[in-house]
């Protein structure tokens, strides 16, 4: 899971590779490098660490060059070292190439090299690459023709971007299964992992697609398809994202921001179109057997959505994640397969939805990358209108997933009659006082919210508790906790405590109880016995709720309370104040916020 990027043009591009490469951190930050041309002979420069530092400490701003690539790598394979850092160059060096995924085969084909006399100074797959365009390339002195050759040769995923001193104005790139899209520029075109590669610079886009290569050089690009070697007209595909839209924004950090923008992605979300609604709608009324899938953070979308379309449609649909789908599934022509993912990149998604799909299953998804694998793939698609989401970690997308999921459930009661258009009105209604309710609390809450995340910033280990709903609010909400803030938070149904966790509660565990209104007369009591059944034991319990009748020291230990809000609607409220308090503890233990640990954007890999 990697970032590519390269620029071919007429003036020195080493500082337009620099800022490309720099925006697509986000896909992977532990190395990187670069390949430049001086006149005809390449230089790389690589290392471990961030951008800034590699290409500071190598000073590669000093170096001229109308063509290059660049890469910012997440070690897969081989350790997080000088030597595994992309580029890597062909023995003879006149071949330097970077690549995103996963080459499969690639032990029998460097055995096949070693025993030919290649040298291999890397422990990674993408090495091969190097050699073999080195080899094809001595016997048939034609870079495509070896290209090609490799393509054919090699197994598994893969988004390639190669440079040759054989050819110095041209960058050769290809995909399969890992994104890769070109930038058309006036006497510059690029290639990159991402629009956020090139968007500074141009909104023209062609997108490739699995089984494609293309070649570009300053003033021309072409594509060909890779089985016939025949060129393919692309449509070009206009950015909408603004490069503003991609940036801070005063905000200290991305993901600060991103919490921020969700009363207007909540908006976006209630503005989209509803024919594309009512046709996933209708695929959901006419299949016989609908499952919903994500991983990860779209794992607890999709438990969400699972709760709000038992509840409001009254329609039970599983929710899987992703990884498990092949092995719990039986699906057939009759079976619709709605997924969530942000980036639309997801491997583990991917891999469902075309399983699903090779099973005759109809397919549908909601991603916030247009142009991306699962936006294409998939029959039907919804573009959530979430723009950029450039923190690792994920808020805004997520909320706006939940919130698009609510409309489906209702549109899909709607037309089955399970509510009347009065209740639909009324769900409306409080969907669309959302975002001005989260924009009162995000304005007054927040500095309770950090002061209450700062006092318990030392807390080693959380469990986050919900019933019903707010069950999946709880994970999501300790996924935000142990992912930013690398602090131990668990989250669980709150009637598993009696079965085994209780025997936990002591000084050490702490719990954050995401309590719903009172209005919400069951479960809202259910929840309370779970509180009592841990103040029993002298836990301390954080409680997340909507009652005015002020402080509740007997039964909380901590409260933060809510205003006044919809059923509907609380769940959602709740995680924002998850998101906060992860947010704040996070930067009271000083993490690093937008890039934290062992996490990338998206992750394209098995
Ligand atoms: C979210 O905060 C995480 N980074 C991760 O769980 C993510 O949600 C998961 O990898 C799925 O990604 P996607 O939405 O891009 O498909």
């Amino acid at each position: 899971m990697c970032g590519i990027n390269g620029a071919v043009g007429l003036k020195n591009i080493s500082e337009l590779l620099f800022e490309g490469i720099r925006n697509l951190e986000y896909r992977g930050y532990d190395s990187c490098g670069v390949a430049l041309m001086n006149k005809t002979r390449l230089i790389l420069k690589k290392d471990v660490g961030g951008v800034e530092d590699v290409y500071r400490k190598h000073n590669v701003l000093q170096l001229q060059s109308n063509i290059g690539i660049a890469h910012t790598r997440w070690a897969t394979h081989g350790k997080v070292t000088q030597n595994n850092t992309h580029p890597f160059a062909s023995n003879d060096g006149n071949f330097a190439v970077v690549h995103n995924g996963i080459i499969s085969n690639f032990r029998p084909l460097r055995d096949q090299l070693q025993k030919e006399g290649f040298k291999f100074s890397s422990e990674t797959d993408t090495e091969v690459l190097a050699h073999l365009l080195e080899k094809f390339y001595k016997s048939s002195r034609d870079i495509e023709k070896a290209f090609v050759k490799v393509l054919n040769l090699i197994e598994g995923t893969y988004a390639i971007a190669f440079i040759s001193s054989h050819l110095p104005g041209q960058i050769f790139c290809a995909r399969r299964e890992s994104p890769l899209m070109l930038g058309i520029g006036d006497e510059i075109k690029f290639v990159g992992s991402d629009f956020s590669a090139f968007i500074d610079h141009t909104k023209n886009a062609v997108i490739l697609d699995d089984g494609e290569y293309a070649i570009l050089s300053r003033d021309t690009y072409v594509v060909k398809n890779l089985l016939s070697r025949e060129e393919i007209t692309k449509p070009i595909t206009k950015i909408e994202w603004d490069s503003e839209t991609s940036r801070k924004g005063g905000y200290p950090h991305y993901m600060l921001k991103e919490i921020y923008e969700q009363p207007q992605t909540i908006s976006n979300a209630l503005d989209l179109e509803a024919s594309g609604l009512d046709e996933i709608v209708e695929l959901f009324a006419k299949s016989k057997n609908s499952y919903l899938l994500g991983v990860g953070t779209t794992f607890y979308v999709a438990k969400y959505a699972k709760y709000v379309f038992s509840q409001i449609a009254q329609e039970f649909y599983p929710s899987i994640s992703s990884d498990e789908f092949r092995v719990l599934t039986n699906l057939n022509k009759q079976s619709l397969v709605f997924s969530a993912s942000q980036s639309g990149e997801t491997f583990d998604t991917l891999s469902a939805l075309k399983y699903a799909k090779s099973k005759g299953a109809r397919t549908a998804a909601v991603v916030n990358v247009m142009g991306s694998s699962i936006a294409r793939l998939v029959d039907k698609v919804v573009l959530q209108g979430s723009g950029p989401e450039i923190c690792v970690i994920s808020t805004k997308a997520a909320v706006s997933q939940m919130v698009i999921l609510t409309v489906l459930a209702m549109k899909l009661a709607l037309k089955k009659k399970a509510i009347t258009r009065k209740t639909y009105n009324q769900h409306m209604r409080a969907l669309q006082e959302l975002p001005e309710i989260i924009q009162g609390i995000l304005n007054e809450r927040s500095g309770f919210i950090h002061r209450l995340a700062h006092k318990y910033s030392g807390t080693r280990n959380w469990l986050y508790l919900g019933r019903g709903v707010y069950y999946p609010i709880a994970l999501e909400a300790a996924l935000k906790m142990k992912e930013v803030a690398y602090v131990h938070a668990e989250g669980m149904p709150g009637g598993f405590l009696k079965h085994g966790t209780l025997a936990m509660i002591d000084d050490d565990v702490s719990s954050i109880v995401f309590v719903p209104p009172p209005e919400d007369k069951s479960l809202y009591e259910a929840t309370l016995h779970s509180i009592e059944e841990i103040r029993a034991r002298s836990g301390f319990v954080l409680g997340i709720h909507f009652t005015e009748q002020g402080k509740n020291g007997a039964l909380y230990s901590e409260e933060l309370i809510l205003p006044k809000v919809p059923p509907l609607t609380a769940p959602l409220i709740q995680l924002v104040i998850g998101q906060l308090f992860a947010y704040f503890t996070a930067t009271s233990l000083k993490r690093n916020i937008d890039k934290p640990r062992s996490l990338a954007k998206s992750v394209t890999v098995a």
